[in-house]
């Protein structure tokens, strides 16, 4: 049988292939399976629990259509729009923060990084963004939810939130409990300035990500400059294990050339860095020059990008209303 596949981009500047790798590639990958239903969503409303420019909120939210685009997914198969037009989703996060503890959204890393030292000055958004991720996922009783690693604990709040809900009202499984996918070993794309922090769209410096917009000269500069160590390639998986940076590096490696993490060892070892660094720039050029010149190609329609976000809004809008139905029956509303 196949998934109900539901995953969400944020649309906050420029995508980067932490997102690719970690989220998109498996998106394209589930998109071609003929058996899958598809919803791929540009989460504008997870975007404002951090201040936006409204101009540049509209032109990033057409650039994440045009990612998706660009890098394979077909609209045509799946659907795709923006959060904020389908208002079920607004509604069924305040009921879900309803059913939702703050126990647990108190355990949320991602809060305590993103709000930082100054929890008082974020906003409530910010708090209780995971229970508007669950709504999205739960309204169109997704099965599945392609994901990168750092999204794994929201997505185990979504299934004790669901969880929670069809307990309390004795619904039997009225919100189906849904299965993070997430990739086993490219989950967790780091930057290239320091191998032990996640590549981030919020990183001050350009030089620590890929983005998908990229030029052929911003690849061979930012991978010319990426942080390696002194040593030699490494030769085992332990060794490997040992140097974050070097693992970094021979995972994107690996994964944007279809290899496993030992296949790259075993043709890079002993050699040095900057041996590695040219078939690496090869292999982002390669995949990732296609896609930054489709973006800046679709970004000149945007007619087009908005037609795809209104037919999508509306065949999403068309599950979710019926959902919302079902849960205002459930509750006595
Ligand atoms: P967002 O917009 O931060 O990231 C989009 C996707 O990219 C993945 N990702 C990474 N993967 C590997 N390495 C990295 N360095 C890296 N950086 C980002 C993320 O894990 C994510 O899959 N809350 C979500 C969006 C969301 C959502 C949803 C996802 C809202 N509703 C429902 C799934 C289902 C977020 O902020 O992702």
């Amino acid at each position: 049988m196949g998934k109900k596949i539901f995953s969400g981009v944020q649309p906050t500047g420029n995508l980067h292939l932490g997102n690719y790798l970690g989220a998109i590639k498996n998106f394209v990958d589930l998109n071609n399976e003929d058996e899958n239903d598809c919803i791929f969503c540009v989460v504008d409303l997870h975007a404002i629990t951090v201040n936006q420019d409204p101009k540049e909120l509209s032109n990033n939210i057409r650039g994440t259509v045009a990612t998706f685009l660009a890098s394979g997914i077909d609209p045509k198969k799946s659907i795709i729009f923006n959060q904020s037009k389908v208002s079920a989703h607004s509604e069924a996060a305040w009921i879900l923060s309803c059913v939702a503890r703050m126990g647990w959204l108190n355990r949320m890393t991602q809060f305590k990084e993103k709000a930082g030292k100054d929890k008082e000055k974020a906003s409530v958004g910010l708090y209780s963004y995971p229970v508007l991720m669950a709504a999205d996922i739960l309204l169109y009783d997704a099965t599945h939810v392609p994901v990168g690693e750092d999204q794994k604990q929201h997505l185990e709040l979504c299934r004790d939130i669901a969880q929670k809900f069809n307990n309390d009202f004795k619904t039997n499984d009225f919100f189906k409990i849904p299965e993070p996918l997430i990739q086993k070993e490219f989950s967790r794309i780091m930057s290239l300035k320091d191998g032990l922090k996640k590549m981030s769209k919020s990183e001050i410096s350009d030089l620590s990500r890929i983005n998908l917009t990229d030029t052929k000269d911003e690849i061979i500069n930012k991978i010319k400059k990426a942080k390696t160590d002194p040593l030699p390639m490494p030769s085992t998986i332990d060794d490997l294990n040992k140097r974050p940076e070097a693992k970094n590096l021979i995972g994107i490696y690996s994964s944007l050339a279809d290899l496993k993490l030992e296949e790259t060892i075993n043709k890079f070892s002993g050699k040095n860095f900057s041996e590695f660094k040219e078939n690496l720039t090869q292999v982002l050029i390669d995949k990732i020059i296609p896609i930054s010149v489709e973006i800046k190609k679709l970004l000149d329609d945007k007619n087009y990008l908005d037609e795809i976000l209104l037919d999508g809004s509306k065949k999403a809008g068309d599950i979710a209303s019926k959902k919302i139905k079902k849960i205002h029956e459930i509750l006595g509303f």
